[in-house]
């Protein structure tokens, strides 16, 4: 699992940036940002590219998921959801791709907090 989030976070934030620019740091960008308090998958040092690849993905941006002032609560519906869909996605990739980075949020995404189901009537 481990290594399938490296492969994840590693390819999609490659991806991702080489067509956009990467998403803003967090304020007071420069100074050494606080220990993350409360992650569940991710590791510290990949916390940075996850989030720009959230939000590339998904359209949100950091206030849509994260309360302000507090980005460990996880009082945002958006956040949990967010770290199910991280888990889903991982589990896509290890079981139906051998664990190379074939599907990310930007797959079903594109962009916007809520997917597609179907195409739009012609
Ligand atoms: C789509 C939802 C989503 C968006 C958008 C998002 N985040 Fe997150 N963020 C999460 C989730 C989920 C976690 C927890 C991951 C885990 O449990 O491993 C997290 C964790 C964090 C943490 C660690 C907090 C702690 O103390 O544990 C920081 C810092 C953070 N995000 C900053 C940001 C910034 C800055 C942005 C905007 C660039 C951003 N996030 C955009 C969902 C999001
Ligand atoms: C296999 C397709 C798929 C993938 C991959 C996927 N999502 Fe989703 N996601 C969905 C669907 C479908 C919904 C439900 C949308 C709805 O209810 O309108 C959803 C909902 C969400 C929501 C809730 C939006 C809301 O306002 O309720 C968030 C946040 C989210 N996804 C984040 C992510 C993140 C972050 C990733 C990558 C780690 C990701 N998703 C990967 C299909 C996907």
């Amino acid at each position: 699992m481990r290594k399938v989030m490296l492969l994840l976070l590693a390819t999609s934030a490659l991806s991702l940036f080489a067509q956009q620019p990467p998403a803003a740091p967090p304020a007071g960008g420069g100074q050494a940002r606080p220990a993350p308090k409360n992650l569940k998958i991710l590791k510290p040092e990949d916390v940075r590219a996850a989030m720009g690849m959230f939000v590339a993905g998904t359209g949100l941006n950091c206030m849509g998921c994260h309360v302000q002032g507090d980005f460990a609560s996880d009082e945002k519906h958006e956040k949990v959801v967010a770290r199910k869909m991280l888990e889903m996605t991982g589990e896509i990739n290890a079981k139906t791709f051998a664990g190379a980075m074939k599907v990310t949020c930007f797959t079903c995404h594109r962009g916007e907090a809520h997917p597609k189901t179907a195409p739009d009537p012609k």
